[in-house]
């Protein structure tokens, strides 16, 4: 495995491998590698010839008062575990690199991008559109994939890979958990012991209302009130926004009549996490 942090290495080892024909899968990460991200590249390595995982905590997606300097950073455990799955190259630039001197362009993906984490984070998914537009166009993936954790996220990448016909499949994994059902996150680790325990209260609230649709609840407020009931017992949890969406167009729905995303952010402490699970009417 190559750890490359130069854009024209990185993207030269690539133009070999498509000159050769072969099919390159892409997983843009910042790094602090869980088993959530590693089950994104286990989905590339499947479906590709050759692997590129990126590592690159992207300042522009982080608003002034975030986490950005204190983000979990590890590069030699990451590659180690990159490497063990047989990634063929970890692309690791620097700020610089990816903003070299000049860089003057932003991608805003509209209306996807108002409710949602965008209401609490502005800016936040103007720096996601950009920088996976620019890793994109260095590495030039057939494929890249993310994960459905970050739902928002997902929807913002495919109307702008679409819009902009970049030409990379978007291929999307399922939300890797932890035994007690919390979502695997790099932040998870900002937690608490207390915080941590009380934090299995999300994925609780969002399966009790997956239960409640089957149980023939199609009222999106009641599905809501379910959620919010079993996260308002833990003391220290507090909800940012639960949301009854459309999963593409992240408009709000208020009846379960095809696909519902119930998209969530809570606070433990300090520390925001966001889950989220896909409500189907059953026929
Ligand atoms: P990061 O938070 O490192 O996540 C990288 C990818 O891993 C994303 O596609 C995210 O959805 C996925 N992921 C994280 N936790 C997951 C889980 N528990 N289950 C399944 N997938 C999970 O998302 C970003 O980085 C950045 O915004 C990035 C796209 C790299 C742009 O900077």
């Amino acid at each position: 495995m190559k750890l490359v942090s130069s854009e024209d290495e990185i993207s030269s080892l690539c133009s070999r491998w498509r000159e050769k024909g072969l099919k390159i899968g892409f997983v843009p990460t910042m790094g602090a590698l869980h088993a959530g991200h590693l089950k994104l590249v286990e989905a590339a390595l499947e479906d590709s010839n050759r692997v590129v995982v990126s590592i690159f905590v992207n300042p522009t997606q982080f608003g002034v008062n975030e986490d950005l300097s204190r983000y979990p950073r590890d590069i030699r455990r990451d590659s180690a575990l990159l490497e063990n799955l047989g990634v063929s190259a970890v692309f690791a630039p620097d700020i610089e690199t990816v903003y070299p001197r000049g860089f003057s362009s932003e991608i805003r993906v509209k209306g996807l991008t108002d409710g949602l984490c965008g209401t609490y984070r502005p800016g936040h998914f103007h720096g996601v559109a950009t920088v996976c537009a620019v890793l994109f166009g260095i590495v030039r993936p057939d494929i890249a994939v993310f994960g459905r954790k970050d739902a928002q996220q997902l929807a913002v990448v495919k109307r702008m890979t679409s819009d902009l016909r970049l030409g990379v499949r978007i291929l999307t994994v399922p939300i890797v958990r932890e035994k007690d059902g919390l979502a695997m996150s790099s932040r998870n680790a900002y937690l608490s012991q207390e915080e941590r325990k009380q934090a299995a209260a999300i994925s609780r609230g969002l399966f009790a209302a997956v239960e409640a649709c089957r149980g023939g609840q199609r009222d999106c407020s009641a599905l809501r009130d379910v959620f919010r009931e079993e996260v308002e017992g833990e003391p220290l949890l507090s909800v940012q926004y639960i949301v009854t969406v459309d999963p593409n167009t992240m408009k709000k729905v208020e009846k379960v009549e095809k696909e519902v995303l119930l998209a969530v952010a809570v606070f433990a402490g300090k520390t925001r996490l966001i889950d989220n699970v896909l409500i189907e009417p059953e026929v």
